[in-house]
């Protein structure tokens, strides 16, 4: 496959992104690159620390002094911040819920991106977030931009949840999931859209395995 192809995965919360990026990456032999969980870290680290998440210039000074480094095992990706594994960590709803405050910062995503894309400057990389095909990448090979309802987004979250025993309420993640999304696609600097030339795939009612063959039969149609 051609040399310098990337693929770029876009949508929203809970479309499959990841899961569908990993066995994509897997298949193809590509690096995947989960760009959500580089600004989750910073915002990990930022709430330990107690800044103040509104203002960006703190949150850059910071930025410049940790090392994030996804690395890929059998497990699956471990987040490492300054060699500290911050995978579990950054996952929490606390986390989760202050992320795109601290992503809606113009310098931060500056910086992010130079990061994102020195990791993708070789090529063969699976990249997904919610402006890889609009901005970090905008001449990747391939660009999905991944939906589903956010009913279904919702239960998958919700089920997700079940599965580890956290305690959860569906109601609830339906509305944070609604509000990371508007939060998300209104901010003012390279917010969730859809590139022009992105394929659209809407997974409401697909399998895993469905939406990653549409995705790696055309990442092959276009490495021909
Ligand atoms: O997996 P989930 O959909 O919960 O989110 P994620 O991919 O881990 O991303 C977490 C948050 O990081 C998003 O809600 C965005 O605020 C931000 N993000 C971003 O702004 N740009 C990206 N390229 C990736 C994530
Ligand atoms: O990265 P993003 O937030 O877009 O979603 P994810 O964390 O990859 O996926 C959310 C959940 O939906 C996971 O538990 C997947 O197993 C499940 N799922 C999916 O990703 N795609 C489908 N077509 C069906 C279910």
């Amino acid at each position: 496959m051609n040399k310098k192809m990337n693929i770029a995965i876009d949508g929203p919360a809970g479309a499959g992104k990841s899961t569908v990026a990993k066995i994509v990456a897997e298949k193809l032999s590509y690096l995947y690159i989960d760009t959500g969980a580089m600004y989750r870290a910073l915002t990990f680290v930022a709430m330990r620390v107690g800044l103040n998440l509104e203002e960006g210039s703190q949150l850059i000074e910071l930025l410049k002094d940790l090392r994030i480094q996804l690395q890929h095992e059998e497990s699956g990706v471990r987040v490492f911040v300054n060699n500290e594994d911050v995978t579990a960590a950054i996952r929490t709803k606390n986390v989760t819920s202050n992320v795109s405050l601290v992503s809606s910062h113009e310098a931060v995503r500056i910086e992010m991106v130079d990061r994102q894309r020195k990791l993708a400057e070789n090529g063969h990389a699976v990249l997904d977030g919610r402006d890889i095909g609009t901005y970090v990448l905008p001449d990747a090979k391939v660009k999905i931009f991944l939906t589903a309802s956010v009913e279904e987004r919702a239960r998958r979250r919700y089920e997700e949840h079940q599965g580890k025993g956290i305690l959860s309420n569906f109601d609830q993640i339906k509305k944070e999931i609604a509000h990371r999304d508007k939060l998300d696609s209104t901010r003012a600097f390279a917010p969730l859209k859809k590139a022009d030339d992105a394929v659209e795939i809407d997974s409401t009612a697909l399998t895993i395995p469905e939406v990653a063959e549409l995705i790696i039969e055309l990442a092959k149609e276009r490495a021909r």
